[in-house]
């Protein structure tokens, strides 16, 4: 494993390709164009995905449709909510920030991505992970990463593991890759 070639995107991936089954129910808490709920499709029984924006909607179901995946059950609501669709889960995906060539002005914020994320951890399986790409920088997501990096550091490390990656030399404010394993 080489790390010049990845990204925080690609990390994820490959962390979900490894830890993801066919049998599996997974949640896509921030659907964008779809690109993480398609993959999650490609491997799992049933995806519930989330986003706040009916353009992300239409746009992963254009995705899904052109790849003949029908095991998404996409949601127009906020991801702090996923209790009220789903109960149990091999993982949540996050990928927070703003729709890639949509409005800059919606984008998620450390209030609802840190409950979104409690409610993750409250569904998912003994052997599951909540997976997080977190992109910071501009405007806006100093505060996010901030908020989000001092939420993760008081979770109990008798139940949980936290993993951060960082590129750290890269300029332009690179992704982080975050991972929360239940310790079982
Ligand atoms: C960086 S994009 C996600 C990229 C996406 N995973 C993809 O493959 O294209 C972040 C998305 O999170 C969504 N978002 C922001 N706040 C949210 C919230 N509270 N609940 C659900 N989605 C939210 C935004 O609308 C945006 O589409």
């Amino acid at each position: 494993m080489t790390y010049f070639d990845k990204n925080a995107l690609k990390l994820s991936h490959e962390y979900i390709k490894q830890h993801v089954t066919k049998g599996d129910v997974c949640v896509d808490a921030t659907m964008g164009r779809g690109r993480d709920t398609l993959l999650l499709c490609s491997i799992a029984k049933e995806v519930f995905a989330f986003d706040i924006q009916s353009e992300a909607l239409s746009s992963t179901k254009k995705l899904l449709e052109e790849n003949q995946i029908s095991n998404a059950k996409l949601i127009l609501d906020s991801h702090h909510n996923l209790k009220n669709y789903v109960q149990s889960a091999k993982c949540v995906v996050f990928n927070f920030g703003f729709l890639p060539g949509g409005d800059h002005s919606i984008f998620s914020h450390s209030d609802t991505s840190i409950k979104a994320i409690r409610a993750a951890l409250d569904i998912i399986a003994d052997d599951g992970f909540v997976s997080i790409c977190s992109y910071y920088g501009g405007d806006t997501g100093f505060e996010e990463r901030d908020a989000l990096l001092a939420f993760l550091q008081t979770l109990d490390a008798k139940k949980y593991t936290v993993m951060l990656q960082s590129f750290h030399n890269r300029p332009n404010c690179p992704p982080l890759f975050i991972v929360i394993e239940k310790n079982h």
